[in-house]
């Protein structure tokens, strides 16, 4: 048997084509029925009374350091974050240390990922220019979730900056190649041009909107040129949202945002939080916060991504620009996303269009989806009456702080069921990590 058996009964389904009262029936671990429906006698129920019944989210962009940076977290407490946030499948990024550029390297995370991991897993391959040609050979790998590459220097020194190399890498392969973009020469220039007394506050106009806009525009003409699809991860402007438009590329294109650039806000966000909110690329000001929330609705954005990044406190105090960038963030998407439903600018059906078949679609995962029959049976439920301060004890991320900790809720995910079992139930892992590596349509 793959899974267990589990009755969801008598919560609000939350369903692509609305919300209505209904149970889940898992059989074996995968979707068996949904709707109203009965269960076979003897079946474990769990009651959801009063619950809204999510489907597992997917997050596809997070950074769980291990190896080589555990002190800020690993693969067993970035999942925990994930389960504990009703995030039942995580797609983690590269640059770890050693980073994750071959076959060996990801076959040491899957090992690490197995029976630590209390949520799916897949892992990126990180690109660079020695890699390039043997990519579109590795990427078809088990537990592979696709090639990342970054057009900007971030945290770790994985780096391709030139639009030969690029152009290398979008022509090894077939799957759709995630990427992120700031202008590293343009970069370059600006960190060296810093003055002594520059702040955090300064953090979007370092990493200015042009740094974004010079990448994104390489981007899309060389995403033309070789046919080869591209994700633009984390789009911090609205201005690469028009270039995105205009260049019209239709599915070769496709765009992911994060809770950080919808919910926060540059220049407060500096001024309250300070490195707390400092990111690559940076959140910016409200023009581009509203542009993103109205895409994630209108589009282009077609997933959200949390590009949950922790450091840890003693890393973040150091003075701008040496605090290095990163918010971690897969706990708190779901409760974040409540919100703007409450507020009237998100609806339920945008949220799993968002983090549910958005993600299977730009990455060609298999198996996950919303309660469709065969699919495996991941469940969230979610108490709308918990509208407290989000108190800081309730994130499980190694890093110990976010800038989202005394926030209203609209809502919290008190049950994750993984394939069929209770996993993450009131603050507490209740069942050994049983985490799988993802599957994928490749080819
Ligand atoms: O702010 C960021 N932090 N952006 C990235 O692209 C990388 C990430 C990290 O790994 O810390």
């Amino acid at each position: 048997m793959s899974g267990a058996n589990l009755w969801v009964r008598g919560g609000t389904l939350v369903r692509r084509e609305g919300n209505a009262p209904g149970d889940v029936l898992i059989q074996d671990g995968k979707v068996a029925a949904a709707g109203q429906v009965a269960a076979p006698a003897g079946t474990p129920e769990l009651d959801a009374t009063g619950k809204l019944v999510f489907p597992g989210l997917i997050d596809p962009q997070v950074h769980f350091r291990e190896p080589g940076l555990e002190q800020k977290e690993d693969l067993a407490s970035g999942g925990l974050c994930c389960i504990a946030g009703g995030v039942t499948a995580f797609c983690e990024m590269p640059n770890t240390k050693p980073p994750t550029t071959n076959p060996a390297a990801l076959e040491d995370k899957l090992r690490r990922a197995d029976g630590r991991a209390p949520s799916d897993f897949a892992f990126f391959l990180g690109a660079t220019a020695e890699n390039a040609e043997q990519l579109g050979e590795w990427e078809s790998l088990p537990g592979c979730a696709g090639i990342k590459l970054f057009m900007g220097s971030s945290t770790g020194n994985l780096l391709v900056e030139d639009d030969e190399t690029l152009e290398l890498v979008l022509r090894s392969g077939s799957r759709r190649v995630t990427i992120h973009s700031e202008d590293n020469p343009r970069l370059s220039q600006r960190y060296a041009a810093l003055g002594k007394d520059v702040s955090v506050v300064q953090h979007d106009d370092v990493r200015d909107v042009e740094c974004a806009v010079k990448a994104t525009k390489r981007l899309l003409r060389l995403s033309e040129k070789t046919g080869r699809p591209v994700h633009l991860l984390h789009c911090s402007t609205a201005d690469e949202l028009d270039l995105v438009r205009e260049a019209d590329l239709g599915d070769l294109v496709t765009v992911e945002a994060t809770p950080n650039h919808l919910f926060l806000r540059a220049p407060q966000c500096y001024e309250e939080h300070g490195s707390h909110a400092q990111m690559n690329p940076p959140v910016r000001g409200a023009h581009h916060q509203e542009a993103l929330r109205r895409a994630l609705v209108e589009g282009p954005v077609t997933c959200i991504g949390s590009d949950h990044a922790p450091h840890t406190r003693e890393e973040k105090a150091k003075a701008y620009p040496h605090s290095p960038s990163g918010i971690p963030g897969t706990q708190t998407i779901l409760p974040l996303l409540l919100t703007a439903v409450r507020d009237g600018w998100l609806s339920h059906q945008d949220i799993l269009r968002l983090c549910v078949d958005g993600p299977c679609k730009v990455y060609g995962l298999e198996g996950k989806g919303v309660f469709d029959l065969g699919s495996d049976g991941d469940v969230v439920l979610v108490d709308p009456s918990v509208t407290e301060a989000l108190p800081l004890e309730w994130l499980r991320s190694r890093a110990g702080w976010s800038p989202f900790a005394g926030r209203e809720l609209a809502g919290w995910p008190v049950t994750t069921v993984l394939r069929g079992e209770v996993a993450y139930h009131d603050h507490e892992l209740v069942k050994a990590p049983g985490g799988r590596p993802l599957r994928f349509r490749v080819g």
